[in-house]
């Protein structure tokens, strides 16, 4: 039976909008690989939605002066825009607000209390006397413990990806008052993650030891070699789902908790827009479940979720834990506080409808193994010598050739040559190739495959030169269009996981059959001779160095 797949990417925090290392972290190789697989004829659901708990939302509307409600409704607007603007293709987006995820989150906190799943503990906690405040998570700032990055969070080092205790912080300060805190004593309810080591190791560094990514499975062992500690799973906060047992008065669920059953929420959610039954996306064992996120997330999905999942007893367990290192931006850390970003919105406003320039370049440079750089400059050379230069001016050739000699009626082909029967096979292994790429979570080297099919057509006319033939050897010139056209269809096709625009913009000039997909690349028949082609239309354009000063500016200013 063909697999189901449940893939999810990281919910965004509605604290500000999304930039580039969001995108390019996240959410292009979520979309690339949730739109080739339903290429590939796959059941796929593909969820995210807005993270609107947790202190970085009620810290937003602190500074502000709003609401965090108005936070939330203002940003998860924004956020969903930009998904829509650049093709991202959710089943759905959701968000933590809504009463069906209130209800889901309470559901497993219920149920795991009941089961006896938490501890209780009583403890001295931070507490800001100023602003009567206990501070945890976002609320506190200090010294990483681990990695002596300065400006670690409560409940995480963004530095070096620890997940983190407020009370392991070195000089702790309040972000409230920057005072530095006082302990007070509270009580909350713990995960003890210590019950779950055995079935962690087994699960992930036994089962899984080949097919994760070294990076994943590096923070992992070094968590559980450090020792798993309970965690706590609730707050002294008022911003949040409240805590639905006795003793949980004015006591909220942790953002950590309730986030990611917001995967579960939003399935539900879509499921009854649908009329369709969430549980199979969560609980057959026939779903592979996938989720993308970016490296400072990978405890949470790693070892906590799969522990509250596992506590739950009928949920499945991710197949792949795909996580990104970070994005740069020329040389510095994206920092949203710091304004240190390309914020999606505003590229669009200076780069309209070059959703896939972005796509293709975070993409080619995409921070799989290591942190990256995005550089502007890096973006024109991309653009220019490889969308325009190769991709572009295969397909524009394609067509002008096409109009000019043919009226656009695709000619039937004559005897092939060695080059066409080389080009024929190699376009003929081009999906297979990017296929096994993708599925291997190699976006980066599936992205140049693609590009590399585009420089093969582009290559293979440079060398047939049809220009030149088509007064001495029309017959000749009819059999390398007929190749070319292939190409261009082929390309079409492979490229729409990367290029959702381009790809659509490209079938509608070929005028390409649409039940036409990835699984038909290989038999070559694409396009047949008598098949009228459409209008060619323009798919890159060249950016000039003034366009790219424009930004350079812009970051300095
Ligand atoms: N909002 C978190 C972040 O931006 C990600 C939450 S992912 C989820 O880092 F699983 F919790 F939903
Ligand atoms: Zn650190």
């Amino acid at each position: 039976m063909s697999k189901r797949y449940t893939i999810t990417a990281a919910l965004p925090y509605t604290n500000g909008p999304i930039h580039i290392g969001h995108l390019a972290g996240v959410y292009v190789p979520a979309d690339i690989y949730a739109r080739y697989l339903r290429m590939r004829g796959k059941e796929v659901l593909f969820i995210c939605g807005s993270d609107e708990h947790g202190v970085a939302i009620s810290m937003k509307a602190k500074k502000e002066g709003i609401t965090p409600k108005e936070v939330i409704d203002k940003y998860h607007n924004i956020i969903k825009k930009s998904f829509d603007d650049f093709g991202i293709s959710f089943n759905y987006y959701g968000r933590t607000s809504s009463d069906v995820h209130r209800e889901t989150a309470q559901e497993f906190f219920k149920t795991m209390h009941a089961n006896d799943c938490f501890e209780t503990q009583t403890t001295e906690q931070l507490y800001d006397a100023k602003e009567n405040q206990f501070l945890a998570d976002r609320y506190v700032v200090g010294t990483c413990p681990k990695c002596g990055h300065p400006e670690a969070y409560g409940d995480q080092c963004e530095n070096c990806g620890s997940s983190l205790n407020a009370t392991d912080l070195i000089d702790p300060k309040s972000a409230l008052s920057g005072e530095t805190p006082s302990l007070k004593t509270t009580t909350h309810w713990y995960l003890p993650l210590d019950r779950y080591e055995d079935f962690l190791r087994s699960w992930i560094l036994e089962s899984h030891k080949s097919d994760w990514k070294t990076n994943v499975l590096g923070q992992v062992k070094s968590w559980i070699e450090d020792g798993l500690k309970p965690r706590a799973v609730t707050r002294d906060l008022s911003w949040g789902i409240p805590v639905p047992v006795a003793g949980g008065e004015n006591k909220v669920l942790y953002v950590w908790f309730d986030a990611p059953i917001g995967y579960i929420s939003a399935t539900k959610e879509w499921a009854t827009q649908e009329g369709a039954d969430w549980k199979p996306y969560w609980q057959d064992k026939n779903t592979e479940l996938v989720h993308f996120i970016g490296k400072d997330n990978i405890v949470f999905h790693c070892i906590i979720f799969p522990s509250v999942l596992k506590a739950m007893g009928n949920y499945i367990l991710p197949e792949n834990v795909p996580a990104n290192e970070f994005l740069n931006l020329e040389g510095q850390k994206l920092s949203t506080s710091k304004n240190w970003a390309v914020w999606l919105h505003e590229y669009l406003e200076d780069f309209p409808e070059k959703q896939d320039v972005l796509r293709y370049v975070l993409t080619a440079n995409a921070p799989e193994t290591k942190d990256n750089d995005f550089t502007w400059n890096d973006f024109q050379t991309r653009n220019n010598s490889e969308l325009v230069a190769i991709f572009g001016n295969f397909i524009n050739r394609v067509m002008v050739l096409m109009k000019k000699h043919y009226e656009g009626v695709v000619p039937p082909p004559n005897s092939l040559t060695k080059t066409d029967e080389a080009t024929q096979k190699k376009l003929a292994a081009a999906p297979t190739e990017i296929a096994q790429l993708i599925e291997q979570y190699k976006f980066r080297a599936a992205s140049q495959e693609m590009m590399q099919l585009a420089r093969l057509g582009n290559k293979y006319l440079a060398d047939e030169e049809p220009w030149k033939l088509i007064k001495t050897d029309p017959d000749r010139v009819a059999t390398i269009m007929h190749t070319a056209l292939q190409v261009a269809a082929g390309l079409a096709i492979v490229s729409e996981p990367f290029l959702p625009h381009t790809a659509q913009k490209l079938r509608k000039m070929l005028k390409l059959n649409e039940a036409l997909g990835w699984d038909n690349v290989s038999a070559l028949h694409l396009i047949e001779s008598g098949h009228q082609l459409g209008e060619a239309g323009l798919l890159f354009e060249k950016i000039e160095d003034d366009a790219i000063a424009v930004q350079l500016e812009k970051l300095s200013s």
